[in-house]
C-alpha cells in the first residue's frame, strides 16, 4: 500500500467557534438564557465555571445587562455574520465549526413549538456560508442549554431533558439537513466531569461523589440523547456524518515506575471513556470498578443498552491543547483547559500555564486511529495569547504562528504514519471570549477583534500575521508551513 505523502486534497481546513463565546445577541430574538451566560466573570483567572447555585443563576436572570457576563456580548457575530463569513472566505477555511444555541430555538427548553427567529437567524448563517463553498461543522450543544431546565430540573440530571433535547435536534435536522453535512452532538462531553458548565445540573459544594453521581448519570443522560440524534439525523439523511467530541488530553506517565504507569493508564481510561461509549455503543468494564470505588449507581433505563448499540458515532472528533503527566507521587500541576495537568519538564507552557505538546498530538491521533478505526476530526487547536495592536494597526503574532505550525506539521506526520484525518478547525479563526475565563485578552484568532475584557471597543476585525499564514497553508493543502 502507498504511503500517503501529506494532506488529503478533501481535507477540511477550517476554524472553529461557539454560540455563547462568539455571537452576542443574548436577549435578542426571543432567546433564552444558557449556563455559560449566567455565569460572572471572576477575577480569579482560574477557571470559574462550576460554581454556580441556584440562588447565582436566579440572581444572573434577573441582570438583564452584560456588565458582569462578557459571554452575553460575544464578539457580535449575530450582527456582523456576513461581513465575518466574507473574511473567513478571504482566508480560505473550506469549513467552519459554530453550535447552534439550544436556547434561540427552544428558549426555555420545554416549549413544544421552537422560535421561528432563532432557526432564521441559523438559516442565514447557513444560506452566507453555502454562498462561498464553506462546509458548516455544526455543534448541537456546545456547554449550553436553556437556564430554565436547570432550574426547573437540574439541567441534564433529569432524564426528562433527554426528551427536551430530541425534540429540539429534531426541529434542527428537519430544517437543516438539507443546507449542513457534519454535526456533532456534544462538545467536549468529558467536560461534564467537571460540573455545572457542561451539565447544567448545579452540585457546587456537594460532597465529591455525590457530585459525581450527578454528573455521570448526566453524562449518561447525554449519551442517550447523542445516541437518539444519532438515529434521527442518519433516519432522514442517510449520507449526513454525525460525530462525538471530546476534550483529548494525552497522559504521559511522570516516570517509568509502574504504578506511575498504571495511574497514567487509568487517567487515559477516564478521558477516552466518552469516546468508548460514542464509538462503539457500549460501556466499557473499567468504568464497573471506578463507578463501585465512588459509590456511583447508575439509573439505566431498560432500553438505554439498545439505544446506546444504536447510536454509534460516524467519526471523533476531538480538541487538542495541551498534555498532561500522571503519578502516584505528589507533583506539580497546572492550568489544562477546564482542568488541571500534571507538568512536564520537557514542556513550555502558554502564558495562561497550558503545557504545548505539539508531538502530543502525533501521538494521540495513532492511539485514537488504533483505538477507533473511524476518521479522526480536530476540532480545536489554538494558544490563546495576548496580542498587541502596533501604532499602524498590525498584530505580529510569530508565537501564534509557531503553535500552529508545529501542530499542523505533526498531523502530517500522523497522516503518513496512516492515520485517516478528515480535518483540522483551528480555535478560533476570529477572537472571541475565553471559555474557562470570560476574557476577552486570551485571544485565540487569526482576526483580531478591536474589544477589551469590559466589552469596551469598535469591533473593527484586523487580519494578523497569522491569518496570511494559515491563508498560504491552506492554499498549499499545507505544503507551506
Ligand atoms: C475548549 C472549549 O475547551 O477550549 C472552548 O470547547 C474554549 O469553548 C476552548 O474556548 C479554549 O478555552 P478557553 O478557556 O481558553 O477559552
Amino acid at each position: 500500500k502507498q504511503i500517503p505523502t501529506g494532506f488529503p486534497t478533501d481535507f477540511l481546513w477550517g476554524g472553529a467557534t461557539s454560540a455563547s463565546q462568539f455571537e452576542g445577541g443574548w436577549n435578542l430574538d426571543n432567546k433564552g438564557l444558557t449556563q455559560a451566560e449566567v455565569t460572572p466573570k471572576s477575577e480569579d483567572r482560574r477557571m470559574n465555571i462550576a460554581e454556580a447555585t441556584l440562588a447565582s443563576i436566579e440572581a444572573a436572570v434577573a441582570d438583564t445587562t452584560d456588565a458582569r457576563y462578557p459571554k452575553r456580548r460575544g464578539v457580535d457575530f449575530y450582527h456582523r455574520y456576513e461581513s465575518d463569513i466574507a473574511l473567513l472566505a478571504e482566508l480560505g477555511l473550506k469549513a467552519f465549526r459554530l453550535s447552534i444555541a439550544w436556547a434561540r430555538i427552544f428558549p426555555k427548553g420545554t416549549e413544544s413549538e421552537p422560535n421561528e427567529a432563532g432557526l432564521a437567524f441559523y438559516d442565514k448563517i447557513f444560506d452566507t456560508l453555502n454562498k462561498y463553498g464553506i462546509e458548516p461543522i455544526v455543534t448541537l450543544s456546545h456547554y449550553e442549554m436553556p437556564i430554565n431546565l436547570t432550574i426547573e430540573r437540574n439541567g441534564w440530571f433529569d432524564r426528562k431533558t433527554i426528551e427536551d433535547f430530541t425534540r429540539y435536534t429534531e426541529v434542527v435536522f428537519q430544517r437543516y439537513h438539507d443546507k449542513v453535512n457534519y454535526w456533532m452532538t456534544f462538545n467536549e462531553i468529558n467536560a461534564a466531569q467537571w460540573g455545572f458548565h457542561a451539565t447544567g445540573a448545579v452540585d457546587f459544594g456537594l460532597p465529591e461523589n455525590e457530585q459525581l453521581s450527578i454528573r455521570y448519570q448526566a453524562i449518561h443522560h447525554q449519551f442517550v440523547a447523542s445516541a437518539i440524534a444519532v438515529q434521527q439525523i442518519h433516519a432522514l439523511d442517510p449520507d449526513a456524518k454525525i460525530g462525538m467530541m471530546l476534550a483529548r488530553m494525552q497522559t504521559y506517565p511522570l516516570t517509568p515506575n509502574p504504578a506511575d504507569v498504571q495511574a497514567a493508564q487509568l487517567a487515559d481510561q477516564l478521558n477516552l471513556f466518552f469516546a468508548d461509549v460514542q464509538v462503539r455503543g457500549e460501556y466499557p468494564e473499567y468504568m464497573n470498578r471506578y463507578f463501585a470505588a465512588h459509590d456511583i449507581v447508575l439509573d439505566f433505563a431498560p432500553e438505554d443498552e439498545a439505544t446506546l448499540a444504536a447510536g454509534k458515532v460516524d467519526y471523533m472528533s476531538f480538541s487538542y491543547y495541551t498534555s498532561s503527566t500522571t503519578s502516584v507521587d505528589t507533583h506539580d500541576v497546572t492550568d489544562a483547559n477546564m482542568a488541571m495537568a500534571g507538568v512536564n519538564p520537557y514542556l513550555k507552557a502558554s502564558d495562561w500555564g497550558w503545557q504545548m505538546d505539539p508531538v502530543g498530538l502525533r501521538i494521540t491521533l495513532n492511539e485514537l486511529w488504533d483505538r477507533y478505526r473511524k476518521p479522526l476530526f480536530i476540532v480545536e487547536n489554538g494558544l490563546g495569547a495576548v496580542d498587541e495592536l502596533t501604532s499602524d494597526g498590525q498584530i505580529h503574532d510569530d508565537y501564534r504562528i509557531d503553535y500552529l505550525q508545529q501542530h499542523i506539521e505533526q498531523m502530517k506526520e500522523a497522516i503518513i504514519d496512516g492515520v485517516d484525518l478528515m480535518g483540522y478547525t483551528m480555535w478560533s479563526p476570529i477572537d472571541l471570549i475565553s471559555f474557562s475565563t470570560s476574557e476577552m485578552s486570551k485571544r485565540y484568532g487569526v482576526i483580531y477583534v478591536d474589544q477589551d475584557d469590559d466589552g469596551q471597543g469598535t469591533l473593527d476585525r484586523i487580519k494578523k500575521d497569522s491569518f496570511f499564514w494559515y491563508q498560504d497553508v491552506i492554499k498549499t493543502n499545507g505544503e507551506n508551513l
